[in-house]
């Protein structure tokens, strides 16, 4: 049946394409399609822009605008987020372009088997899972930490250092945990458990999980709208000036007793604002997330481009605002040296006297943010299995719909193990920096694939077009290539290890069963 769908160029090469003309009458058939095998479309316009800003802001926002000002941007963070933006909005292009395009679920996974063939399919389909389930895994971990503090605040209560940490963690004794020094993690169980209970919702529903999803917008928007409009007054121009961090800064000493020094080429002046840029990235990874749930949406042709266009405009105007009032109400250099992982809460405490309600507020807004951030990605994740299994690149319990619910169950609870087991046992500084980079591998091939599909099917109906393609496309590409190599060997390694356990798959499982190629 499926076999009827696609069309193989070639039977037997790693190179085989998916036939677009083809794969397009079976998406346009499938809007009210009573099928029993196909996901329901139930999203608007809105839900698709609350699920990019849903997936948008979270520990990019509030935990690294603050590192990359402090450490290497000062007040230039904002020119950071706009560099950061530049180089997503030139990919969200491209995105948009092909999900208007091809709205099926698979998302980059599904764009590169139409341009670039099944073998480079894979790699991007594999890829993904960086982004998506690891990225899911990062995020929980934090949510863990934060759910921590918002207990210590309120109850004076913490969680005991074993159960909240990986076995790879040691407790230093500081803070929450003063005379606990030398206490081994066993497993994150707060991760776990909001793993577990935003999976429960992904399987009751894809509607349920939208609504859901657009109150936390609701609730994370509007604190930072807050945050915004409350902290201008207390803005001390001093702080701006100069707007970049200056050459003879000096150093600060972070609460570990490390020196930073700010004579470092990638402390001060613009390579610092660039540094900034590859740091604030991490807070647009999730806008591409939209273009998973294209399958779920109601009128994809119109509403894809919206949904990752709008989402990305809002999140960086939001994000510019935010990092100009941070770096007003606080010296950056506080940001290194004092206020750490929690800067936001530290700079309202310490410059907005009688406010500390709103730092308490922000707590709320990072769990909000975090639970979405989570929710989206665990979305993207099965969605974009459930086309690789449709393709046979996956086994079958990948693309089992619910009977009553229509949501990919299975897969959710395999990836749910899946994510767990790196939250609970994995520390979050080895899976952050993955997300990243296996986010940016995913933005340069999407900007090739449209350089190549304009080139190899020019008359195609394209519902969104990429405005000047022939500049948007190789600048998307080269930027995001310039990223990937910002973020080091070390990354590079954990990429390319990645991907060799992901060719061993593919030539142990995927190309035999290949629908295409059968
Ligand atoms: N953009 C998401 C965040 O900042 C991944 O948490």
């Amino acid at each position: 049946m499926e076999s009827t769908k696609i069309a193989a160029h070639s039977k037997s090469q790693l190179w085989a394409k998916k036939s677009i003309s083809k794969l397009m009458a079976e998406t346009s058939a499938e809007p009210g399609s009573n099928q029993e095998s196909t996901l329901k479309r139930t999203l608007s316009s809105t839900n698709l822009i609350a699920l990019g800003i849903g997936a948008i802001i979270g520990a990019g926002l509030f935990v690294r605008t603050a590192a990359a000002a402090g450490g290497h941007a000062g007040p230039g963070v904002t020119i950071s987020f706009a560099i950061a933006a530049f180089a997503c909005a030139l990919a969200g292009l491209c995105y948009a372009e092909f999900a208007s395009m091809i709205p099926i679920a698979g998302s980059a996974y599904t764009y590169s088997y139409t341009t670039m063939g099944e073998f480079i399919a894979w790699i991007i389909g594999w890829d993904l899972v960086l982004e998506y389930a690891l990225g899911a895994a990062t995020v929980s971990i934090g949510w863990s930490q934060y759910l921590n503090a918002l207990f210590y605040d309120f109850f004076k209560f913490h969680i005991p250092y074993q159960w909240c940490h990986s076995p790879f963690q040691i407790s230093d004794g500081l803070g929450m945990y003063a005379g606990e020094a030398g206490v081994h993690g066993i497993i994150n169980l707060p991760a776990v458990f909001i793993l577990l209970m935003l999976s429960l919702l992904l399987i009751k529903g894809t509607q349920e999980s939208a609504t859901f999803n657009n109150i936390i917008v609701i609730v994370k928007v509007s604190i930072v709208l807050l945050i915004i409009a409350l902290a201008w007054k207390y803005i001390n121009p001093a702080n701006h000036v100069p707007y970049l961090i200056p050459a003879d800064a000096g150093t600060a000493t972070l609460s570990t007793g490390q020196v930073h020094d700010y004579a470092d080429p990638l402390n001060h002046g613009w390579l610092g604002v660039l540094r900034g840029a590859g740091i604030v990235f991490f807070a647009f990874i999730g806008f591409d997330a939209v273009s998973t749930a294209a399958q779920e949406a109601k009128n994809p042709q119109k509403d894809m481009p919206v949904g990752i266009l709008v989402s990305l405009a809002i999140c960086t105007a939001l994000y510019i605002l935010f990092s100009h009032v941070l770096t007003g109400i606080a010296p950056y250099k506080d940001f290194i040296a004092q206020g750490g992982e929690a800067s936001v809460v530290y700079a309202i405490n310490h410059y907005m006297p009688g406010h500390e309600w709103l730092a308490s507020l922000v707590t709320v807004a990072i769990l909000a943010g975090f639970s979405s951030v989570i929710l989206v990605m665990l979305l993207g994740q099965t969605r974009v299995f459930y086309t690789m299994s449709k393709d046979g690149l996956v086994p079958a319990v990948f693309s089992k719909l619910h009977p009553k619910y229509k949501t990919p169950y299975r897969s959710q609870w395999v990836f749910f193990v899946f994510v767990s087991l790196f939250a609970a046992f994995i520390p979050d500084s080895v899976v952050g920096d993955m997300t990243s980079i296996g986010t940016l591998f995913a933005f340069v091939l999407v900007c090739i694939g449209i350089m190549i599909l304009r080139k190899t099917d020019p008359n195609l109906p394209r519902p969104f077009k990429t405005p000047l393609y022939m500049i948007v496309c190789p600048l998307g590409a080269l930027v995001c290539l310039s990223m990937i190599l910002s973020l080091g060997w070390e990354n590079w390694t954990r990429l390319i290890v990645w991907m060799a356990i992901g060719l061993l798959i593919y030539f142990v499982y995927g190309r035999y069963h290949s629908k295409l190629r059968s």
